[in-house]
């Protein structure tokens, strides 16, 4: 395709039968988080830059370098959102008391300036929860169980849970300073390049990919060592609820996320067949500051376009489309074939036809790239004796029937058939 048309590095337009499969997931998660109680929230995608500084932390990737951030033309510092958290925040911060304990969910556009890859995009979008709840290992866990939820309605089975803690916004002083006393032990065995970065934010030392890092990293004490017994009791406390509720988790020590608002319990979700970008989910709980107020919550985000991969690798079927296309024989039938459509449409079904006068073989084609299961014939002969010819195409047969008879049998029919 000429570069005329394309769209911009890391972002695609979404067409034709892939579509059946971003509604057909939209439309599972709909249903899942009307179960649990969660209503939509749709917020702006562009938001004041300070809505994401603070709370998705300045020493984040996003924040150091991979925010989409313009000028609008009053000279206001703008941001397209990274992420869905933060703006469900600065909404909830909105509502006073009303914010406590709320559950709702957003589905859509995220915009992040990463080195576009297989699975990593710079428009991708997000099926995302929040729960507006102080500390509470029964909200997280439940968080954790709505996920769970939606990917078995996905139909996506070969995925993995990691939990771990970052303890309380209280230990967090502890933790970094601990980390980073057993740090400057061993700083100088670091390959130079890494030395100068164990100060920006010794927890993300933890997620470092680089192999002689790894050896060094693998030998530091776990940062539970420099949390609180309150914190740990916290902790296993999850890990009980969830081993109740029957969801198979795998602690990883090492875990920790790439953003700075998250405390006690964080998670992330990977998928075997992903490769380097396995993560089809993350999430945990929070604290973010906006202006005065300090909201608390727990929650998550799904890749959709990493659920869509995963979901393709484990052989989900995609979604049929389905309905009826009427040929014409001759022009003249085509003015009562769209009164016919219409009455097809009327009683729930898809139906399309062509306004052009074209050969049969052309008007069987456009049925199927229509998606239609069922091709239904008229001519003037059908239309003097009120008849109609039904094809079945997935089984090839085909059968006359009056018209009003079969007008009675179609509204009997659900509309998926
Ligand atoms: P996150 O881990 O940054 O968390 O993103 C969540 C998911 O979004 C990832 O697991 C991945 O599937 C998808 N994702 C992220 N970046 C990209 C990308 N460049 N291309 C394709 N997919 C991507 C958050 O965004 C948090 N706000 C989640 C959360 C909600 N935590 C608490 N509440």
């Amino acid at each position: 395709m000429s570069n005329d048309f394309k769209p911009l590095q890391g972002m695609s337009d979404i067409t034709g039968n892939d579509v059946l499969k971003w509604q057909q997931i939209e439309e599972q998660s709909r249903t899942v988080f009307d179960t649990f109680g969660y209503s939509e929230l749709r917020t702006p995608l562009l938001e004041k830059s300070e809505v994401f500084l603070h709370s998705l932390g300045d020493s984040s990737d996003i924040v150091k370098k991979e925010m989409y951030a313009l000028e609008d033309r009053g000279g206001r510092s703008l941001v397209l959102r990274p992420e869905g958290t933060a703006g469900t925040i600065r909404y909830l911060a909105s509502l006073g008391e009303e914010a406590n304990n709320l559950r709702v969910y957003y589905i859509g556009p995220m915009f992040r300036c990463e080195r576009p890859q297989a699975g990593r995009k710079r428009q991708f979008h997000q099926i995302g929860a929040e729960f507006s709840s102080s500390p509470n290992p029964y909200a997280d866990v439940e968080s954790i169980m709505l996920q769970f939820e939606l990917l078995k309605k996905y139909g996506i089975n070969d995925s993995k849970i990691k939990i771990n803690t970052l303890g309380s916004q209280n230990d967090k002083k502890n933790i970094s300073h601990g980390m980073l006393t057993s740090l400057n032990k061993v700083k100088n065995k670091f390959p130079a390049k890494y030395q100068n970065r164990i100060d920006d934010n010794v927890l993300r030392v933890l997620d470092w990919k680089d192999e002689e890092c790894k050896k060094l990293i693998s030998e530091l004490p776990l940062i539970t060592s420099f949390m609180s017994e309150d914190s740990l009791i916290y902790f296993n406390k999850v890990k009980d609820i969830l081993t109740e509720m029957d969801i198979e988790i795998e602690h990883d020590p090492k875990l920790v996320r790439g953003l700075d608002y998250y405390n006690h319990t964080v998670w992330e979700i990977t998928h075997n067949s992903l490769g380097s970008q396995d993560a089809i989910a993350g999430g945990g709980r929070y604290t973010i500051q906006t202006g005065k107020k300090q909201i608390n919550g727990v929650g998550f985000a799904l890749g959709i376009e990493r659920l869509i991969l995963a979901s393709n690798n484990e052989g989900e079927d995609l979604p049929k489309k389905n309905g009826y296309w009427i040929v014409s024989l001759g022009e003249n039938t085509i003015i009562e074939n769209m009164k016919l459509s219409n009455k097809i449409r009327s009683l729930g079904h898809r139906c399309g036809m062509d306004l052009e006068n074209k050969s049969i073989k052309s008007q069987l084609r456009k049925a199927d790239k229509f998606g239609a299961t069922k091709v239904l014939i008229r001519g003037d002969q059908e239309l003097i004796n009120n008849k109609i010819i039904e094809k079945n195409l997935d089984k090839g047969s085909q059968q006359e029937f009056d018209l009003n008879e079969w007008i009675g049998i179609l509204g009997e029919r659900n509309a998926s058939i």
